[in-house]
């Protein structure tokens, strides 16, 4: 097994956001890594109990990174590593709710790296989005050093927040802390919803028969990375040296195309309903999202491993197998406009 892998054998990692989209894929890789305890910490805003891995050295706590009694209860456990995934997710629903979004992003991080450097933590990984601070502006392939202050949503303003603080902890205190940017997940594990990402909600529509809504003018362009992909490159972040204060993408490295990913879907769905053109979001003003992998590569290793059509499978997949639930949970709230999500609405 690679050293990396083996590193978390009997270690206590804390995951906070453990129970979402990709904490649960992260949970349930560091479990079957032999961890003594991954302890999943979560307040469930968006999340399902479902969807946490039930395996006996998962120790689930239920939480806000916002209270401090709860921060106590889980880092006088210890841990080892702490993987900081919790936030208010996502561009649109901080345009919604900036405050919840500052609370939670901004004082949430701050708090959890403060517990962490009082604990004397090993490491901390910071899940920072590469689609949000890299603005819209800097060349493609994005690289870790041209970021931008013009910024179009409370998301993220916060997820730049908690890199600025990453650095005055480790500047200050030597908190050993990595920050990791990730590029439009998906995969299983992310439930659709009013709020969620594109692929998830295309999915869900394509199998409930409805057509898929475009946003843009059908060139753009994401960096699409499967979840698998992004766990990997979180799992050599807690290890690798060479990492920490750095800022890491962790994305596919390629280009797809948003028009042709609507269309694979409806084609490995069998959905005939076919796409509808609808009005641009106005925080999205990113054409083309490309992220450059050298430095995961130079710094972590880190190659993904998932062709996207092969990801896109697997995801269809878990939809298949539990479409009961996510049928029950998926939150696209009665009233919103039908152009968009057609006649979904929450049962
Ligand atoms: N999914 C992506 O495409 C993407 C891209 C870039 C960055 N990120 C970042 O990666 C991380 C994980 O993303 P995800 O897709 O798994 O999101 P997610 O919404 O599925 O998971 C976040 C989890 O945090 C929990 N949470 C929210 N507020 C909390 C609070 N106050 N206290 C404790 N838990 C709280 C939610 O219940 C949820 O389970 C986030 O920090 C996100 O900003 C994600």
């Amino acid at each position: 097994m690679d050293d990396y892998k083996k590193h978390y054998a009997d270690k206590v990692v804390l995951i906070t956001g453990g129970a979402g989209s990709i904490g649960s894929n992260l949970t349930r890789a560091l479990a079957q890594l032999d961890a003594r305890t991954v302890i999943v910490f979560d307040d469930m805003s968006a999340a399902y109990s479902w969807n946490i891995p039930s395996l006996p050295n998962v120790l689930f706590v239920r939480g806000s990174v916002t209270d401090e009694v709860a921060l106590k209860k889980v880092f006088v456990m210890k841990p080892d590593i702490v993987y900081h995934l919790a936030a208010f997710f996502a561009n649109q629903k901080s345009i919604d709710f900036p405050q919840h979004d500052l609370m939670t992003n901004g004082l949430g991080t701050l708090l959890v790296y403060q517990y962490a450097q009082m604990c004397g933590t090993g490491r901390v990984v910071y899940a920072s989005s590469g689609c949000s601070i890299y603005g819209s502006s800097a060349p493609l392939p994005l690289k870790e050093d041209v970021m931008s202050m013009h910024l179009t949503s409370p998301y993220q303003i916060t997820k730049m927040l908690g890199e600025l603080y990453a650095n005055y902890f480790l500047n200050h205190y030597e908190l050993p802390v990595i920050k990791t940017r990730f590029f439009n997940s998906y995969g299983p594990g992310e439930v659709p919803g009013q709020y969620r990402n594109v692929i998830p909600n295309f999915i869900f529509r394509a199998i409930s028969g409805f057509p898929l809504p475009l946003t843009g003018d059908g060139d753009e362009t994401r960096d699409f990375t499967y979840v698998m992909d992004i766990v990997d490159g979180l799992l050599r972040a807690g290890y690798y040296e060479g990492a920490i204060g750095q800022e890491v993408n962790i994305a596919s490295g390629s280009e797809v195309n948003i028009l042709k990913m609507a269309e694979r879907i409806n084609e490995l769905t069998g959905n005939r309903a076919g796409i509808i053109r609808t009005k641009r979001r106005q925080w999205d003003t990113k054409k083309r999202l490309l992220a450059s992998i050298e430095r995961a590569k130079d710094l972590l290793g880190y190659t993904p491993q998932t062709p996207f059509d092969e990801g896109l499978e697997l995801t269809i997949k878990w939809f298949r197998d539990n479409w009961d639930q996510i049928k029950r949970d998926a939150e696209f709230p009665p009233g919103m406009s039908s152009a968009v999500f057609g006649v979904i609405t929450k049962k």
